[in-house]
């Protein structure tokens, strides 16, 4: 063999080790990615008592948002709180969690009456939280509400 082509040879393999290194680093994230959606559902963070609104001078709990800012038939997610607060008819709050049943990803949006998770489509019911499309087959868990003057709150 000569020393042009054991170079060349050489050259050859090394670019072979960086495209395999590069599939693998490919491969391997994409795993990664699979590997947080097919472990289940994401273990919720135990919220201080009372709710997770941070409490106000006194000890009762922040109020989540104001009723003004809930649309009727619609709802609005609070990502901080992992709550969505919905109302389903004027005047009627309703509270649930963020964490869809079916595999963990929070629900990102509220739009025609339904809860909806973007992760494989499951939609959830704003009145009950039960699902109504998609894979998930459980409810979002509700969370208690009181609605004092213009404020919702955790109860
Ligand atoms: S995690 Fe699969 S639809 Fe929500």
């Amino acid at each position: 063999m000569s020393a042009r082509s054991s170079l060349l040879t050489t050259a050859a393999l090394l670019n072979r080790r960086t495209v395999l290194a590069g599939t693998c680093a490919a491969g391997c994230a994409a795993l990664a990615g699979c590997a947080t959606y097919s472990a289940g559902p994401k273990p919720e963070a135990a919220p201080p008592a009372g709710g997770t609104a941070a409490p106000q001078p006194g000890g009762a709990p922040a109020p989540l948002v104001k009723t003004a800012e809930v649309p009727v038939g619609g709802g609005v997610i609070l990502a901080a709180q992992q709550v969505v607060v919905t109302q389903p008819t004027a005047g009627l709050f309703r509270a649930f969690s963020t964490t869809c049943t079916h595999q963990g990803c929070e629900v990102t949006s509220v739009a025609d009456g339904s809860i909806v998770c973007p992760c494989h489509g499951s939609a959830f019911s704003v009145t009950d939280g039960a699902p109504t499309e998609g894979p998930a087959k459980k409810p979002l868990p509700e969370k208690a509400v009181t609605v004092s003057g213009d404020a919702v709150t955790l109860a």
